[in-house]
């Protein structure tokens, strides 16, 4: 199995994405760290002990991480993710803490003890990551690949054109998008196509198994509906998952991505430069060197779904 690691703001996406992990045969979730995002950074450890007891890995080592972003102050998203941050679905607390480390030595733990390079999957914004960088940049050397949720080639959702994650923190992406390893950007422009169907969505929601059933429950929460007449359910962050294990299904192209650091409204936007074909960008990204990466393009909807799917419900 591909040994991975999520740095999550569970968040009912990211609560996807770990079920989508614990559940699926090639991947080996050796960590979760936690960081303030959709919700204060202490209703994200709980919500992800929950989900991690509900998909019966009560193991996994969790860690708290930052509590506001390098800059700003926190600015959660409750009103999508409600009040508890997981849709208020009234799930009961978690039987055990997180680990006696913070999130910075946990990640720097896993990715030096791990005997094969660990694949990172941040589905938040990327305080933790960008501090680990800065303060451990040795894990470098044994990790794969960064796959993150964040950014977007086309529109934003925090601001017209800024995504959550990246606008939250927009320092730490910059940290994130330089960290010298590669890197697929798994940004808004395919995170909002992949939609579960509602009869699937139906299926999860009558199983008897609590992890599939919090699948079916959170995707029926989280909408939106593309067929209004049968809503499914968004994967979100899980579609960054979807892409570690089933790379093929999704489009990219290796383009330079800078993250808009000034203040206004254009603060947190990922510019992606498609001006050039890929070999070429020096040509034209001009004096300063921007990191190259694989930027999501398209996405096989019905594949990522299959692949989701295929491991929750077992
Ligand atoms: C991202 O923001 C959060 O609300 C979601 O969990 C996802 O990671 C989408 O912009
Ligand atoms: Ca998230």
């Amino acid at each position: 199995p591909i040994p991975v690691i999520i740095d999550c703001d569970t968040g009912i996406d990211d609560a996807l994405a770990l079920l989508l992990a614990v559940r699926h045969p090639r991947l080996d979730l050796r960590a979760v760290t936690c960081v303030a995002g959709n919700t204060d950074v202490d209703g994200v450890v709980r919500n992800t002990l929950t989900v991690l007891e509900h998909a019966g890995a009560p193991g996994v080592p969790v860690a708290r991480g930052a509590e506001r972003p390098l800059i700003e102050a926190v600015r959660t998203a409750r009103h999508v993710h409600g009040q508890d941050g997981m849709g208020d679905l009234g799930l009961p607390a978690p039987t055990r803490t997180p680990v006696d480390l913070d999130a910075v030595s946990l990640l720097r733990r896993e990715i030096l003890a791990s005997p094969r390079p660990v694949t990172l999957i941040p589905t938040a914004p990327a305080t933790n990551i960008a501090l680990l960088l800065r303060t451990h940049p040795e894990v470098t050397r044994n990790i794969e690949r960064i796959v993150f949720m964040g950014g977007a080639v086309a529109t934003g959702n925090a601001t017209p054109v800024a995504e959550f994650n990246v606008w939250h923190d927009p320092e730490a992406a910059a940290i994130l998008l330089t960290a010298g390893v590669p890197i697929t950007m798994y940004g808004l422009d395919v995170f909002q196509r992949v939609v579960v169907p509602g009869a699937d969505v139906r299926r999860l929601r009558a199983s008897a198994d609590p992890g599939t059933r919090l699948a079916g429950d959170l995707l029926a929460h989280r909408g939106p509906a593309t067929d209004e007449a049968d809503p499914g359910g968004g994967l979100g962050d899980a579609g960054a998952v979807c892409a570690v294990v089933d790379p093929a299904g999704l489009t990219t192209r290796r383009l330079p991505v800078e993250v808009s650091l000034a203040p206004g409204p254009a603060r947190g936007q990922t510019l992606v430069d498609r001006r050039t074909r890929p070999g070429e960008s020096e040509l034209h990204t001009g004096p300063r060197e921007q990191p190259l990466v694989d930027v999501g393009l398209d996405v096989d909807v019905a594949r990522y779904v299959a692949v989701f799917l295929g491991a929750v419900e077992g």
